[in-house]
């Protein structure tokens, strides 16, 4: 054992020794890297909430899936997962409803991953903006945020162990025209972010926040091809994203490989917005 990680074992903090081991126990897992692992989903029927949950499927984790009623494809999502062997439950409701988290929660028993990703976007000029559509924005994006977090943190402290992470946006760090209510939202769940990790960091729980710039799903689908051909040359990979390629980094933050993130917002932008 090197001096330091007999110092980090005296101290009562994660060794080097300990931190390889639970890297390569996740890698061994049988039946996947989150196998054992229970993940809520938000919004999990369509664009990124759907990838991140096929992906943390495929990697062994049984998956609580959420959206609204009227999401039609969330029975899609069900049924691809299970054709695989994987467990979902579908749990319906409105984020922006306090009775929907505090309803499923009542059902939980367990919960290792969080992920708040529920949200939409409607472009509004502010002169036009009513306070019924700024309200709702803010509700659906950042109550429904809280109001999870919240549930969820319950049953984490419990355990000793809990992964939050919520979907930003990077509109949340640098704004955008017409897009006022969205980019307050997004900007607030980056301080949620920053505040719960802060305020339960000590009780195991790690709490990130991912930021996609423009990514393919039907929530950009419905601007038109000219608005994304036009919004790829705004990245200096010439490209949208992929929702794969939100689900990737967000199974990177439920791992044991970033047991010492938190509070962080990633960027995964195709290098739009660059933080430092
Ligand atoms: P999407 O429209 O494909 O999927 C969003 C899902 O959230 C839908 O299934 C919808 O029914 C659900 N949803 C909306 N309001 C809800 C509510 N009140 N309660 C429960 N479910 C609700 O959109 P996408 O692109 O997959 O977006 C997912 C998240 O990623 C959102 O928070 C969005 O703001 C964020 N995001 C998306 C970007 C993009 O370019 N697609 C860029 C940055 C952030």
């Amino acid at each position: 054992m090197t001096e330091e990680n007999k110092l980090a074992a005296t101290l009562g903090w994660l060794t080097g020794e300990q931190h390889l081991a639970a890297l390569q126990a996740e890698q061994t897992q049988e039946g996947g890297r989150f196998c054992g692992k229970t993940v809520l989903v938000t919004g999990a029927g369509s664009g990124i909430g759907f990838a991140i949950c096929e992906a943390l499927a495929r990697e062994g984790a049984q998956i609580i899936a959420n959206d609204l009623p009227t999401q039609n494809k969330l029975a899609v999502l069900k049924s691809t997962i299970e054709a695989r062997g994987g467990t979902c439950t579908l749990k319906l409701g409105d984020v922006s409803d306090p009775q929907t988290a505090a309803k499923i929660f009542a059902d939980i028993e367990t919960l290792d991953v969080l992920v708040n990703n529920a949200g939409y976007l409607a472009e509004v000029p502010l002169s036009e903006m009513t306070d019924a559509q700024w309200d709702q924005m803010i509700k659906v994006h950042l109550y429904g945020s809280f109001y999870f977090a919240r549930g969820a943190v319950g049953l984490m402290r419990r355990q000793g162990f809990g992964r939050i992470i919520n979907i930003a946006s990077d509109l949340g760090q640098i704004g955008c025209q017409n897009l006022a209510h969205y980019s307050a939202a997004k900007g607030g769940i980056i301080a949620l972010t920053k505040s719960l990790a802060r305020e339960l960091g000590g009780q195991g729980i790690l709490v990130n926040a991912v930021a996609p710039g423009g990514i393919l799903t039907p929530l950009v689908g419905r601007l038109g091809d000219e608005y994304i051909e036009n919004e790829a040359k705004l990245y200096p990979l010439n490209r949208l994203g992929l929702p794969s390629e939100i689900a990737a980094v967000v199974l990177f933050l439920a791992s044991n490989a970033a047991t010492f993130m938190t509070g962080q917002v990633v960027g995964v932008n195709g290098g739009g917005v660059m933080n430092g």
